[in-house]
């Protein structure tokens, strides 16, 4: 009888990789692999990599370190190097020099090339890399190996065009390519019998998701909100250049479609934004989220920003921090920008010295945990649905789960709870970054 195998996957990045792990996970199993949590002792070990994190070069070469010694003791350690990264061509030179011992390397466009790969690397013992430039037709009905039995996420669309000018990611996963609603459609409803009641659709601009038949987003939305089982929908990113009237109306219409949107301003300077080419203004920005309060009344907004962008003075950073200040935020990812190669702002003369950019940080992310802090104390008293998660991950008896408005809630268990539950809490805490409550 012979031995299984078993394989570990790393994933680094956005949701995006983790749901090409997913379908990575989804085909080892199909060829016989099981699932380990200890990526040296496992025979295939995967490494989907991001490139728009920061220092995401220094921490994946210094993963390749790791493994290398492993890979020097071992015959049946095959090590498997995929993701954004991969399709950087300096990355793939310096890896060919420097780690030739890598066994197999495939990029964004080709993940369905990966059994055809591991099987020659196994069988052939010769190393693979084969990467393709951009994106060609979508690959349907590939395998997937769920992280969650009663969530999921739905790619709905592939790469992005917006070339915003700090940005890598328009290099290395090609142009916008949308998926066909009733390939999504289909995809859904076997979620749904399988179990599944929140569904998170992604895409790194999901608002200009346009189908060959003309179906936009806002529509797509309103097919998916009848799928039967379905409770929740939720998406991102949304990009404010694209985000059109129609899914305002959605927002207000559609109960399924969660009241929350996350809605990346990137900076509060007009100056800035032109120079990230986000194709927007403050005002506009502003009068989105008026917009999308009105149609949807306690809708949470949640965005990202950047500090110390080539060129940001001090009064483009206080623009920035009066945007948020207006818009009180619920929450915010904070980036300190960093130069990505190959991008245009990698190559702009003004860049701010790393002391300058940290210091703004650090003022931002008072601001935004102030803004966070507020938000979440009104939902002291109040009563909220929340879908169970599981278990908190510390003990203790507590459940954790999230409101419609994506608030993580914490819980005391009172036993039979269960992932996918929805339950009501009433809220009798506020921190900055969940709430705490009981069952009623
Ligand atoms: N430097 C800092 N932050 C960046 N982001 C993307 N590229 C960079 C960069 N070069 C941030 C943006 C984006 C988020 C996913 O990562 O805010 O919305
Ligand atoms: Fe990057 Fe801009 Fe595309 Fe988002 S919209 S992925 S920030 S280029």
């Amino acid at each position: 009888m012979s031995e299984t195998k078993t394989f570990n996957i790393q994933t680094f990045g956005c949701q995006m990789n983790e749901r090409d792990s997913e379908t990575i996970a989804g085909m080892l199993e199909e060829m016989g692999y099981l699932p380990t949590d200890d990526r040296d002792s496992a025979n295939v070990a995967v490494i989907n990599t991001c490139s728009v994190r920061e220092h995401a070069d220094e921490r994946f070469f210094g993963t390749l370190g790791q493994l290398k010694k492993i890979h020097e003791t071992r015959d049946d350690f095959v090590v498997c190097l995929c993701g954004c990264m991969m399709q950087q061509q300096p990355v793939i030179d310096r890896i060919k020099t420097k780690f030739p011992w890598v066994d197999l390397i495939f990029g964004t466009h080709n993940i369905e090339a990966f059994p055809r790969l591991l099987e020659k690397v196994t069988r052939e013992k010769e190393r693979q890399i084969e990467i393709l430039p951009d994106g060609g037709a979508i690959v349907e009905g590939l395998p997937s190996h769920r992280l969650y039995r009663h969530k999921a996420f739905v790619n709905i669309m592939f790469g992005c065009n917006n070339f915003c000018t700090y940005c890598i990611v328009p290099y290395t996963r090609g142009r916008e390519r949308s998926r066909r609603p009733q390939d999504i459609l289909r995809e859904i409803e076997m979620l749904a019998c399988d179990g599944v009641c929140e569904v998170t659709l992604l895409g790194q601009n999901v608002n200009s998701y346009r189908s060959e038949d003309g179906t936009s987003f806002a529509q797509l939305l309103q097919e998916i909100a009848k799928v039967e089982g379905i409770e929740r929908i939720r998406f991102m990113t949304s990009h404010p250049k694209d985000l059109s009237e129609e899914l305002i109306e959605v927002y207000r219409d559609v109960d399924k479609v969660c009241g929350n949107i996350h809605l990346p301003v990137q900076s509060g300077s007009d100056r800035i934004l032109k120079a990230m080419n986000r194709r927007y203004d403050a005002a506009r920005y502003l009068s989105l989220i008026e917009k999308l309060r009105r149609a949807r009344p306690g809708i949470t907004i949640s965005t990202d920003i950047i500090v110390g962008f080539p060129g940001e003075t001090e009064e483009d950073f206080e623009d920035t921090l009066a945007l948020c200040r207006e818009v009180k935020y619920d929450s915010a990812f904070t980036f300190i920008y960093s130069v990505r190669q190959g991008t245009p702002a990698a190559g702009y003369k003004e860049q701010i010295p790393e002391e300058i950019k940290h210091r703004r940080f650090d003022r931002l992310v008072e601001v935004i945990n102030a803004c966070s802090l507020a938000r979440n104390r009104q939902y002291i008293g109040r009563v909220e649905c929340v879908m169970v998660d599981g278990a908190d991950k510390n003990g203790g008896g507590m459940l954790g789960g999230r409101t419609d408005g994506f608030k993580q809630v914490h819980f005391p268990a009172s036993g039979g709870e269960k992932a996918g539950d929805f339950v009501d809490v009433k809220i009798t805490e506020a921190k900055t970054f969940s709430l705490l409550g009981e069952r009623i």
